[in-house]
């Protein structure tokens, strides 16, 4: 049993604060701009609404009714063959294993906060030199700010849902709304606004392909922070009273409407200054920098903001990936808050410096297995293929093995009886059977 309980906007904020990340600022932005603009982003909105928000909904069940750590959850809650599906909440190894790579990443993004004030680059090769020299032979720098993140993401954890994870996203939430607010004023005041809307908005079906549409499942599980036992251990803290149905639509909306406001403002900044919409996962670290020393003086400021703001995104997204282990060690071992806190924060330090250490050129030949780092394996394996298998087994959960009772007390008076249906339904069947077509997909075992 959780004892201690987020206030009801502390749950929204933390919620909002996992959701919000990388994923949005970074990932969003350029998977838009690699498949096509418009039509992706018409494809994503309809995914997050049909299975972003009833997953959520699912996973915000399980921790309201479960009230423990994943694995607990998972055990208690099946109505039959508890023993095997408490397997089911070992997903939350997932979390840390992203979060290990993700702290190299912000760290990255820590020292382009130092650039912005520094030296940004003058032209889009420098900007490329820049950024290629630290991923493949800078290993202080990312030592540095890894071991930054690390203490940074421990520390707030150490101090529990109160007065660790809910205090941090009562401060870096409404910063990080309001950085984005200022950004995207000012770039509606560009001319190339409109551009980056049409961009955005202007759905050219011609470009859409069936991998597009996967891609957009992907990303909505990813964006969520869904499949990964995050969202159901922070909803086990979830105060009484709280409306699953109105928090997980409250959820959606805010983490689509930030990942489509930074991608309106990074679209706008690239369109300004002529760089292309399609740039792959440099589109952050290589064009936008040069891009923002092309607009002078202003341009230091709007790159510290900028990076300020994904750190605040990601940091909050971090800790988020801590919890669940912490909890699970705390509440099955009795653990203290400090040790659990330790070994998990320890494991994902380790193995965020043997990915870092697999993109250096020096080590990279070590390192290789298939062709593909350590960095690039951990990111394949965890959002790509177990993202979407933790996926599975949460909605298979909710919808075969849970009380079916239970769960019309709690939906139908949210719902009515006919959209739980509709819910159920898709838990059962559509969106595990489209969960399966994503990993067939991305595996390469089937192309559709
Ligand atoms: N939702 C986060 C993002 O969009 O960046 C990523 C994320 C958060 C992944 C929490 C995993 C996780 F456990």
């Amino acid at each position: 049993m959780q004892t201690i309980k987020f206030s009801r906007f502390g749950f929204i904020l933390a919620a909002v604060g996992s959701a919000v990340g990388l994923g949005n600022v970074w990932k969003f932005p350029y998977v838009t701009g690699e498949y096509g603009g418009g039509a992706f982003v018409l494809v994503y909105l309809i995914t997050a609404l049909f299975v972003g928000v009833f997953v959520l909904i699912a996973e915000l069940l399980i921790g309201k009714l479960g009230q423990s750590d994943a694995v607990s959850m998972f055990e208690k809650l099946a109505v039959n063959n508890g023993k095997y599906w408490k397997f089911a909440g070992f997903i939350i190894i997932v979390p840390l294993i992203i979060l290990s790579y993700y702290s190299v990443i912000i760290g990255w993004i820590f020292h382009y906060i130092v650039i912005s004030f520094t030296a940004l680059p003058s032209s889009i090769e420098e900007s490329k030199e820049i950024f290629m020299t630290l991923l493949t032979s800078d290993v202080e720098t990312q030592l540095f700010y890894h071991t930054v993140v690390f203490a940074l993401v421990m520390g707030i954890i150490l101090r529990g849902v109160k007065d660790g994870i809910e205090k941090i996203n009562k401060i870096l939430m409404p910063l990080l709304a309001l950085i984005l607010t200022i950004l995207f004023v000012y770039s509606m005041s560009l001319d190339s606004f409109s551009s980056a809307v049409s961009f955005m908005f202007n759905p050219d079906f011609t470009k859409l392909s069936s991998t597009a549409v996967i891609v957009a499942i992907g990303q909505a599980f990813y964006t969520l922070s869904l499949g990964m036992g995050v969202i159901l251990t922070y909803a086990a803290s979830l105060p009484k009273n709280t409306n699953i149905v109105t928090s997980s639509l409250l959820i959606t909306v805010i983490d689509t409407l930030v990942a489509v406001v930074a991608g309106l403002i990074i679209f706008t900044f690239l369109f300004d200054q002529g760089a292309e919409s399609t740039k792959g996962p440099g589109l952050v670290f290589i064009s936008l920098p040069a891009v923002f020393y092309e607009f002078g003086s202003i341009g230091t400021v709007l790159s510290i903001s900028f990076f300020v703001a994904i750190a605040f995104a990601g940091v909050t997204s971090a800790i988020s990936m801590l919890e669940p282990m912490v909890s699970y060690l705390i509440s099955r071992f009795n653990y203290t808050r400090q040790k659990a806190a330790l070994i998990c924060s320890l494991f994902f330090y380790i193995l965020g410096v043997l990915a870092l250490l697999s993109n250096i050129t020096e080590y990279s030949s070590f390192m290789m297995i298939g062709g593909k780092g350590l960095f690039d394996w951990l990111d394949f394996l965890a959002s790509t293929i177990l993202v979407p298998i933790g996926g599975i087994m949460a909605v298979l959960f909710v919808g075969h093995a849970m009380d079916a009772n239970r769960i019309n007390e709690e939906l139908i008076p949210l719902l009515g009886k006919t959209l739980t249906k509709v819910w159920f339904f898709m838990v059962r069947y559509v969106i595990p059977a489209a969960l399966v077509i994503v990993i067939l997909n991305e595996t390469g075992i089937f192309k559709f």
